[in-house]
């Protein structure tokens, strides 16, 4: 019997069609001697109807769940009272004639088109062909497929060429560490698996290739957490002789409007607003901050310069500040609210929480150090109303801080609504931070250019110089980076001096590279977006798993094939290495 439809193209305009149906039994039942069963195929759910004594209920009824059955039969309207409206095709049903059992099913470990609390997400990606036989599931993985067609139409017809680049290469420094594979010919010494394509889409642009694209796969040994994987898929591009950033920025403005157009019926405006790092921390405590709420950070430090509160003084006399955020509507919070909120500072870096209530009477600990001016000064400085919580913080570098509790009360208040597409590009990043050993380290990768009127300060003072990355933001979430690249030898063995590589070691890492960079390397610019954030956000799903087809857990584990797990002596051997143990 060969399928001629798929459940969900029938309708009632396909009345009294003979027609053949493959697909997975949702649930069968019999009822007053009638047997219906529900069908699933990639499209949806139709019912089918096993009629009384024409032999067929006996068959209706000896499939179960997951069954897999061929069914041959006439399309027949629903009785009034049988109408089902939240099925698409819930006006009609099909009259079985001929039915095949294609393969049985053992009863599933968990309900298919349940909410899912009948499992464990463990359990869930143990079976994960069973678990991709759900709707969600299914919607999610189409539109993946339909977002990487639109960026790949979209790309090609901009003069674009997707090319592919090595899996098994040399590490690419992206701060994270790297998978290693290691040689059987060349006992001793690994490939490392690439955390991104950067070098070599650099040398596609020496290569003379001039627009690069490719949905590529990366790899990266770091923490896992809800919208981290340890392989994950990248839209990673790079273009030579941009017009600046801006060329770069417009190529995916205009990507992301057909995609959101084509997909959510969404029209996005262009340009995204544009914010430098140092503004986004200042004024929302993140290099990511999601503006679908416009709690804004308040620098109160001048206004509460003239107080003797011990805590006020040393902030200030240490050079650091005073400044806070106004929760507005939250003065209705209990104490062990306010506390709770304390909890969120203090894990996040925060030496203690000051607070002011706004109701009928001004509340707050401050009351016992600061006069009402003083406090009035304060709540007028934030522009505070009856019924707002202020939370404030004092010393240095608190704006991350202030940052995770900006983000806790857009939580807790579900300030943020997921209807809402809040993009915005950060830009002027600092070149260079310090680890905690007081080493210079990249704010992106080693490859990014300095701004050039700040060149010349690389070498007395590196941390003020500015590169030319930047990020791409969506609600919160960092969807995107890029860079105008160093094209430069020199500039480019500056930086590794700076970031105390040593030229032997540069030449050792990267001495291909360097070299590259003298045969005629073109000024180049690009950009990676990390596709799996994008489909996740654009699915409204809270975790990269739900949209890629076999992922990790968060302990990077595949319970389905039980990878990573030990390999045999023999293969060690052959590959001349030794296991220490677990
Ligand atoms: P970056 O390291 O910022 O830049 O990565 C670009 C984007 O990739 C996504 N991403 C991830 N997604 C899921 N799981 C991960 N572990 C993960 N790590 C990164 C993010 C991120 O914004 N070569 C540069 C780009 C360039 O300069 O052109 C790069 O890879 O969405």
């Amino acid at each position: 019997m060969n399928r001629t439809s798929y459940c969900t193209e029938l309708s009632l305009k396909d009345l009294s069609r003979r027609v053949t149906l493959c697909g997975w039994v949702k649930r069968s039942r019999n009822l007053g001697g009638v047997g219906f069963v529900d069908l699933r195929d990639s499209s949806g759910v139709i019912q089918l109807l096993f009629p009384l004594g024409e032999n067929m209920l006996a068959s209706g009824c000896a499939v179960s769940r997951e069954d897999v059955i061929s069914v041959t039969g006439v399309v027949c309207p629903r009785t009034a009272k049988n109408v089902n409206p939240d099925m698409i095709t819930g006006k009609i049903e099909v009259r079985v004639e001929e039915m095949e059992i294609l393969n049985r099913s053992l009863t599933p470990p968990f309900l298919i088109e349940g909410d899912g609390s009948d499992t464990t997400e463990e359990t869930r990606m143990r079976f994960r062909y069973i678990d991709l036989r759900r709707r969600r599931m299914h919607d999610n993985l189409a539109l993946r497929h339909r977002l990487f067609k639109g960026i790949r139409d979209y790309f090609s017809t901009r003069h674009f060429l997707e090319i592919e680049t090595p899996v098994l290469t040399k590490s690419t420094p992206e701060g994270a560490r790297d998978f290693l594979v290691p040689s059987r010919i060349m006992a001793g010494s690994f490939y490392a698996l690439p955390q991104s394509p950067q070098l070599f889409k650099q040398l596609l642009m020496i290569g003379g290739i001039d627009r690069y694209f490719q949905i590529v796969k990366c790899f990266r040994d770091e923490d896992l957490r809800a919208d981290r994987q340890p392989e994950f898929t990248q839209l990673d591009l790079e273009i030579s002789f941009p017009h600046g950033k801006e060329e770069i920025l417009d190529l995916l403005e205009g990507a992301l409007v057909e995609l959101f157009r084509n997909e959510l019926a969404i029209e996005l405006h262009t340009p995204f607003p544009r914010l430098a790092h140092r503004e986004a921390l200042a004024r929302y405590g993140s290099d990511k901050p999601d503006l679908r709420f416009d709690i804004e950070i308040q620098d109160i430090s001048d206004t509460v310069r003239g107080s003797t509160f011990r805590i006020f003084t040393t902030a200030i006399a240490s050079g650091g500040k005073i400044a806070g955020i106004n929760a507005a509507g939250c003065a209705s919070y209990s104490r062990s609210a306010i506390d709770s909120l304390k909890e969120v500072a203090l894990n996040a870096g925060a030496k203690g929480l000051l607070w002011i209530k706004l109701e009928e009477q001004v509340t707050s600990p401050l009351s016992k150090f600061l006069s009402s001016e003083e406090i009035a000064s304060i709540t007028a400085k934030f522009s505070a109303r009856q019924g707002d919580l202020l939370l404030i913080l004092a010393g240095n570098n608190i704006e991350p801080a202030l940052g995770v509790l900006r983000l806790e009360i857009a939580r807790r208040e579900k300030l943020a609504g997921n209807k809402e597409w809040k993009f915005l590009w950060i830009t002027d990043f600092p070149l260079f931070g310090v680890d905690e050993t007081g080493n210079l380290t990249t704010e992106h990768h080693p490859f990014t250019s300095p701004q050039k009127e700040d060149e010349g300060k690389l070498e007395h003072d590196p941390l003020s110089v500015l590169s030319n990355a930047y990020d791409l933001v969506l609600n919160g979430t960092e969807l995107g980076s890029g860079s105008i690249r160093i094209h430069s030898r020199p500039v480019q063995e500056t930086i590794f001096q700076l970031l105390n590589i040593s030229p032997e070691e540069a030449q050792r890492r990267f001495g291909f590279f360097l070299h590259a960079l003298e045969y005629g390397a073109p000024p180049h610019g690009g950009f990676a977006l990390g596709l799996d954030r994008l489909v996740m956000l654009m699915a409204q799903e809270r975790s990269l798993r739900d949209v890629i087809a076999f992922p990790k857990t968060t302990t990077g584990l595949c319970p389905l094939t039980e990878s990573p797990m030990p390999v045999t002596s023999a293969q060690l051997e052959e590959l001349r290495l030794d296991v220490k143990g677990p």
